[in-house]
């Protein structure tokens, strides 16, 4: 004989595990959530949004009776602190401007990150995933955003799709001691869908300023979000890959180079052979600058 209960269990570590393998791994509110609505509401009132209850959602159509046995679920549940909350989008956006450059030093940039509000990333990720490598490194890498790994240690491209970076750089001499390595959302998307464009826009100042306090010679930017949202292109990372273009940063331009990004890679492996010709076009121009056969710039 069936037990009821039993089975309701099992379907539900069912269904988790299903969320799961299919990325949903990261609980947020039972409904969607009106970021513009909260941020009228926000002006509003005077406590923190994210220190409040969830709003109730809409009243549900009238339930079938209940099943017999099954407890009825609890009318509320624990939601994740719903952000940002704090500021209308606008209004996030002129402060991510104002903190960032305010910034003289990279730690200074790294606190002011971490103290940001703005952006609703923050609420759901484990931790700020700020920058790995050589501060006065002369490579500057750059990705989309943390995954779960780098969420749970803190730094990034520690995952998969980091070793594959790592081997792309040992292929061409390079290693983590002769770049600087970060992203253009410092925070793990849920599910690691990608960046919306809000979001990039939100993150975009502290990025830049990242760029200019590490003031690189090379910029390489990995994947689609990394080099439309820092070239301000609305190409496909296909067209734009293996060609320089120009940064147009506050301290100066500055080339860089889009490539295909290494989780991409991991997927499609067959487009390792595209990547490889991008790596030489960046030896080619490590060899120019600094001198030919150099393991790398200092
Ligand atoms: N992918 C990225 O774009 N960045 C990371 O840090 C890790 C994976």
């Amino acid at each position: 004989m069936i037990d009821a209960d039993a089975m309701d269990r099992e379907a539900l570590a069912a269904l988790l595990r299903w969320y799961a393998a299919m990325g949903v791994d990261c609980a947020l509110g039972e409904a969607p959530v009106d970021r513009f609505v909260q941020a009228r509401e926000k002006s509003e009132e005077s406590a923190p949004e994210f220190a409040r209850a969830a709003p109730e959602p809409p009243a549900p159509a009238p339930a079938p009776p209940p099943r017999p046995q099954t407890p009825a679920p609890p009318k509320t549940r624990p939601v994740a602190p719903q952000p940002a909350a704090a500021l209308s989008h606008d209004a996030a956006a002129a402060s991510a401007r104002e903190q960032a450059a305010s910034a003289r030093t990279l730690d200074e940039l790294r606190e002011r990150l971490a103290a940001f509000d703005g952006c609703a990333l923050k609420f759901s990720a484990t931790q700020l995933v700020f920058a790995d490598g050589a501060p006065d490194a002369k490579i500057m890498i750059v990705g989309e955003g943390p995954g779960a790994d780098e969420d749970r240690i803190g730094r990034p491209f520690v995952g998969r799709a980091g070793q594959l970076l790592d081997k792309m750089l040992a292929a061409i001499g390079l290693d983590r001691t002769k770049v600087y390595i970060a992203n253009v959302v410092p925070w793990r998307p849920p599910g690691n869908r990608t960046p919306t464009p809000q979001e990039l826009a939100l993150c975009l100042p502290f990025v830049r300023r990242q760029i200019e306090l590490v003031a690189p010679d090379f910029l390489v930017l990995l994947g689609a979000s990394a080099a439309q949202t820092l070239l301000n292109e609305k190409e496909g990372i296909t067209r734009l890959r293996g060609h320089w273009h120009d940064y147009h940063g506050d301290g100066g331009t500055i080339r860089a180079l889009p490539m295909l990004h290494p989780a991409y890679l991991l997927r499609a492996p067959l487009k390792k052979a595209q990547a490889w010709r991008d790596l030489r076009v960046l030896r080619h121009a490590l060899d120019q600058k600094y001198g030919r056969g150099a393991a790398g710039p200092a």
